[in-house]
């Protein structure tokens, strides 16, 4: 049985929904009959994806608005209006942009996909989280993770820090959600692996192949509803080339660095390759 906030003509509100996850979970969404609320700054992208789902869905209920999420305004617009259809029973905070920043530079850069990653998100948990516990039915806020901001790995700092945010964010949500209301509002970390995006395939279009080694995006919306339904808070995607064996082993790793003593990051330290691989190398065979 599916999570109780994916139900038939409740309301699913989805940032970055023109491409990639963000209109994978939109499909699917519409899939199990939820009305669908598509938000995002690429008006083209808007229009394509409101045209492939009602295509597919001819009596779907579906509002697309152009907005960005570093607008208060356009955040505030998109949940009056999305209010405005009926019980929003799923929150899933997906718009991202992975920006490449340093650990001391590109401040104007770090702002901004601060401003994207993080700040969004925090805002538009707190307009529908409140509306969520005046309204009778479950709901559930689904917050975009990644593993960049579990085990970091060096040479994107500003995005892995963005999502260490998120992660520790959604995990405090969940935990006072519990506190208040029990299970009737969950919050959940979707984490997904390599996904075959525009995010790493710019300008990729419906006929660019997929290369082996990402997920489609499909594949993590189902895992989404898969991992809600099952009462996860951590919703785990494995890609074509990282198996949940490997994840779980270089997770263990960054865990043992604090444990250990070990340097910072020490999975691409020169001292402790030999080590981090013998550590892997059962489940990289
Ligand atoms: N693709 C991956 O391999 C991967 C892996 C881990 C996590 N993620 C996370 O999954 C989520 C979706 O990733 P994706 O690969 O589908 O991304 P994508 O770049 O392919 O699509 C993102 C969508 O968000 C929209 N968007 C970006 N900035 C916006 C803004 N300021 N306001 C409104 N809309 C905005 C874009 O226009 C686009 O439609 C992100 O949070 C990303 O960090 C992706």
């Amino acid at each position: 049985m599916n999570h109780p906030a994916i139900r038939k003509d409740a309301v699913a509100v989805i940032t970055g929904a023109g491409v990639g996850i963000g209109f994978a979970i939109a499909h699917r969404a519409a899939n199990e009959g939820m009305q669908v609320v598509l938000f995002d700054r690429d008006e083209g992208a808007l229009n394509t994806a409101s045209k492939t789902l009602l295509n597919e869905f001819p009596g779907l209920k579906l509002l697309a608005i152009k907005g960005d999420v570093t607008s208060e305004a356009d955040l505030h617009s998109l949940y009056e209006r999305s209010c405005e259809l009926g019980e929003v029973s799923l929150l899933v905070n997906n718009a991202a942009v992975i920006q490449g920043a340093g650990p001391w530079d590109g401040l104007s850069k770090w702002r901004k996909l601060m401003d994207i990653n993080f700040w969004s998100v925090l805002t538009l948990q707190s307009m529908f989280v409140e509306t969520m516990f005046s309204q009778s039915g479950a709901a559930a806020v689904v917050n975009l993770g990644s593993k960049e901001g579990i085990t970091t790995r060096p040479g994107n700092a500003a995005y892995s820090v963005s999502k260490a945010a998120i992660k520790v964010l959604t995990e405090q949500l969940a935990h006072e959600l519990r506190e208040k209301v029990g299970d009737r509002i969950s919050a959940h970390l979707l984490i997904p692996g390599y996904t075959f995006t525009p995010m790493n395939f710019p300008g990729m279009t419906g006929s660019t192949e997929k290369p082996a080694s990402p997920w489609t995006a499909d594949q993590v919306a189902d895992r989404m509803v898969e991992g809600m339904s099952a009462g996860d808070f951590y919703i785990f995607c494995e890609d074509n080339e990282s198996t949940w064996e490997l994840d779980q082993r270089r997770m263990q790793w960054a865990v043992d660095d604090m444990i250990q003593n070990r340097p910072a990051l020490s999975r691409w330290h020169k001292d402790f390759s030999d080590k981090f691989a013998a550590h892997v190398a059962d489940v990289t065979k």
